[in-house]
């Protein structure tokens, strides 16, 4: 039997609106079509890994609201074992509010709820299954002294971890010596270090300046520019599968679950990387940020998309 992978994040329940272009400050718009859907960083990420084939684990909080009871049967569905996610008696289960253009571009807000508090206590509780997982995979929408927790127990334990900086926060900056891998997007790198733009020249900084700061390896994700790699000091570009993009939402979750996925496998990071470009090409391609392909779906469009 495998180890298994142990996401620690948050669990939302979304509220999509598509709108033809994402607004302005200070513009009203209508909206055509609101969609709902389980989500939340966290538990996309444990699905996605969960689609691939891997036991994966979730430690987190729901309310003890109906939306809660709703996420909990939603990760018993996708495999995903729920006993450290705490049903928490007097807070909401967490929000997100997102706007999805037609070019699949996306805004989000999150009211986070009961993963506001998920406690570095709920970590302890959960550190028999972190400190005999493959590896441990975070984001930023739970308190940061909970990441913290997971990280330390899992660094002191050797279990591989991977720190998806999302949303920024640069208290994160703090963590980086407890992450053999860091995966911000483009926003997130840019909020996390000095760079202005996207060019070869910044972003071989940007990522240089996450390594000084002590994680292993670092990626960025592009959206429809791909991604891009620090290997051996050398930027390596992997750009996106051509597609037709419905909705980006969740698309660095997919890369992310499908990264860790091949990591904890063994492949070398590059090749991770194109398979997780094409794991996340699929996902943009359907409505729904919870939206990982089968790892059958991601070797046949490796086929049709030779490099
Ligand atoms: P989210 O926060 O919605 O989960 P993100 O901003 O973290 O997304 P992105 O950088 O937008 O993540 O996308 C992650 C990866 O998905 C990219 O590196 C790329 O490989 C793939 N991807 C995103 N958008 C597209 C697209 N339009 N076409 C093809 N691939 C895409
Ligand atoms: O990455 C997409 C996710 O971000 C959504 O599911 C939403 O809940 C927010 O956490």
């Amino acid at each position: 039997m495998h180890k298994p992978i142990v996401v620690v994040g948050s669990i939302n329940f979304d509220y999509l609106l598509d709108v033809t272009a994402l607004p302005k400050p200070n513009e009203t718009l209508i909206g055509h079509g609101l969609r709902t859907a389980i989500g939340g960083k966290g538990l996309n990420q444990a699905a996605a890994c969960a689609s691939f084939g891997r036991p994966v684990e979730m430690v987190g909080a729901v309310g003890s609201d109906a939306i809660g009871q709703q996420a909990m049967g939603h990760l018993t569905r996708k495999g995903v074992g729920a006993a450290q996610v705490r049903t928490l008696d007097d807070e909401r289960t967490g929000m997100a509010h997102i706007l999805v253009a037609e070019d699949g571009q996306n805004m989000i807000v999150v009211t986070p709820g009961a993963n506001s508090r998920v406690s570095p206590a709920d970590i302890d509780a959960a550190s028999g299954l972190i400190t005999g997982a493959a590896a441990v995979v975070v984001q930023l929408e739970i308190p940061l002294p909970a990441v913290r927790r997971a990280l330390e127990i899992a660094r002191r334990h050797g279990v591989l971890t991977v720190v998806n900086p999302a949303p920024a926060d640069s208290s994160v900056l703090d963590l980086l010596p407890l992450a053999d891998v860091v995966t911000p997007n483009e926003l997130e790198l840019m909020a996390l270090t000095d760079i202005a733009d996207l060019s070869d020249a910044s972003l071989t900084q940007g990522l240089g300046a996450l390594i000084k700061a002590g994680a292993r390896q670092a990626v960025v994700t592009l959206g429809s520019a791909g991604c891009a790699a620090l290997i051996d000091a050398e930027l390596v570009r992997i750009p996106a599968f051509p597609v037709k993009a419905v909705d980006a939402t969740g698309a660095g979750d997919t890369f992310n679950g499908a990264l860790v996925d091949r990591l904890v496998a063994g492949t070398d990071l590059i090749e991770a990387l194109r398979y997780a470009s094409a794991a996340a090409a699929i996902s943009v391609t359907r409505a729904s940020a919870d939206a990982a392909p089968s790892p059958e779906e991601v070797e046949a469009f490796l086929t049709r998309h030779p490099v």
